[in-house]
């Protein structure tokens, strides 16, 4: 099979005009009335701001020590025993809130003050000395964090508490990362009628052009004529038409980094369509996108030494008279033929021709993000993603990373045995497992296929969503493995 040559590069223009669902997303500044809840400017800093003060169980006596007799009493009467995530307003001689002693765990934790913004009175409050020391960093990203709401659709449930941190390049970090996580939260929350392929487009050209990046796509048919033949077959039914979308930047003399995210807008299972239970959430679908586009919006913010290349295929599997079918079988970009066992199998598909696209390039890495498969929840439960890794020193680097920031991930095998479990009478391979077991691993060595082994890549199973709410993780839209790959990256 010949190869189209690589397509021209169109430099994206500006096309996000004010007030669009791109510029309500993409910028730091969240979509909500109260955008100011960590404050750093020194200017605005308020002398008169409530005390906060951190500690835990064990030296809740310590701290108590320092306060007055009536104090020690109204703490003691308010059962507070400072566990981590509770927190109790002590009064002062007037009746006033004069300090608020917060639980935490530890010093380590990042989320220790996240459940204070939404809990504590609105007003502002500013780290005191406890005998827990939170880091600055740490205490704005739980704060930035546990300030979120999704407000498109609904007004804000209340205005949160503010802190006012000293500003650092610590802290800015921090908040830029907090950010990169509010806008998974926002990709993902926002349903698919308002967040289909076009949309998606208009956040990554945004991001272009936020960074000085190019900013190129492939709509519809285009993706025929430039050989995408496998993203275009699962997102043609849809009345929205698939798209391809690339975003380049930095230094073309450093080392190249290729980001890719599923991008499924909305995914019904197409003709093997799921149960009204299954396809309740389908709108997360595009999770690994909002991952990869977050990611990406971190390398450039930080504009760490990586030639980036961002790809993100957009599509909605939706059914129609002319959706792909079980037992089509697909050519993909690579040439290698795969029969379609099930088309709600489509995330492979889809990432396939963009990871063939990205080693083209001959990356020096590539890190994929995908809401792949629900074996991966099976497995490991929703808050913990499953990565595979065909490289040990980007393995331990995604652990260590993980570890340092408190972003869990667990390694799963790229068990190459297992590929018996795809095999197909009339095609290279098959999209969908036989037996169904191992169904996480079988996704991940559909991909596999598609990148050289020489080329270290890391492919992520997030589930990109909460069931319950957790302190400063409300149900809903998260990011999950984010911040392990940033620190990894870094
Ligand atoms: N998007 C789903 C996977 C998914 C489901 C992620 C629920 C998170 C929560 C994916 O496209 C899918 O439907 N996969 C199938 C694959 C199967 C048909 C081989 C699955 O996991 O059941
Ligand atoms: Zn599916
Ligand atoms: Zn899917």
């Amino acid at each position: 099979m010949v190869m189209p040559a690589r397509p021209r590069m169109r430099k994206g223009s500006p096309r996000t005009c004010p007030g669009s669902i791109a510029s309500k997303i993409a910028h730091s500044t969240p979509d909500s009335p109260f955008p100011m809840t960590v404050i750093t400017d020194r200017k605005a800093f308020d002398k008169s701001a409530t005390p906060l003060l951190a500690t835990d169980a064990k030296r809740l006596p310590k701290l108590l020590e320092k306060l007055t007799p009536a104090q020690r009493r109204w703490v003691a009467s308010s059962g507070f025993e400072a566990k981590p995530h509770t927190h109790c307003t002590v009064p002062g001689a007037k009746g006033e809130v004069e300090l608020v002693i917060a639980g935490v765990r530890d010093a380590d934790d990042p989320w220790a003050l996240a459940h204070l913004p939404l809990k504590l009175p609105a007003g502002r409050y500013a780290l005191g000395k406890g005998p827990v020391t939170i880091g600055e960093d740490k205490a704005a990203f739980g704060w930035a964090l546990g300030s979120y709401q999704f407000t498109r659709y609904k007004k804000a449930r209340r205005k949160p508490a503010d802190l006012q941190l000293a500003a650092s390049d610590k802290v800015a970090q921090a908040l830029g990362v907090a950010d990169a996580v509010k806008l998974v939260r926002d990709l993902v929350n926002t349903p698919a009628e308002d967040m289909g392929p076009a949309e998606l487009s208009d956040i990554v050209r945004e991001q272009a052009d936020l960074h000085g990046a190019e900013f190129d796509e492939w709509v519809g048919d285009e993706l025929l004529a430039q050989n995408f033949p496998a993203i275009h077959a699962v997102g043609r039914a849809a009345a929205r038409p698939p798209r391809l979308l690339e975003l380049n930047w930095g230094n073309p003399k450093h080392p190249r980094l290729a980001i890719v995210g599923k991008g499924v807008c909305f995914d019904t299972g197409g003709l093997d369509i799921k149960g009204a239970e299954g396809m309740r959430l389908m709108k997360k679908d595009m999770g690994g996108a909002a991952h990869a586009i977050a990611l990406a919006r971190l390398v450039m913010q930080r504009k760490l030494p990586y030639r980036l290349q961002l790809l993100v295929p957009a599509v909605e599997n939706s059914i129609a008279g002319n959706a792909y079918r079980p037992g089509d079988i697909v050519r993909t970009r690579k040439g290698l033929t795969v029969e379609i066992g099930n088309t709600d199998a489509e995330g492979r598909v889809i990432l396939c021709d963009a990871l063939a696209y990205a080693v083209e390039e001959k990356p020096k890495l590539v890190i994929d993000f995908a809401t792949l498969t629900g074996a991966a929840r099976v497995a490991l439960g929703p808050e913990l993603p499953a990565f595979f890794a065909n490289d040990e020193k980007l393995a331990r680097k995604l652990a260590d990373g993980a570890e340092a920031v408190e972003d869990p991930v667990w390694r799963m095998p790229l068990w190459r045995s297992y590929r018996r479990l795809f095999e197909s009478e009339v095609a290279d391979f098959n999209n969908s497992g036989k037996g169904g077991f191992a169904g996480a691993i079988v996704g991940a060595l559909f991909l596999d296929w598609f990148v050289p082994e020489s080329t270290p890549w890391a492919h992520f199973d997030t589930f990109a969503w909460n069931d319950v709410s957790r302190p400063g993780r409300p149900a809903g839209g998260d990011a999950m493995g984010l911040r392990a790959a940033l620190a990894a990256l870094e």
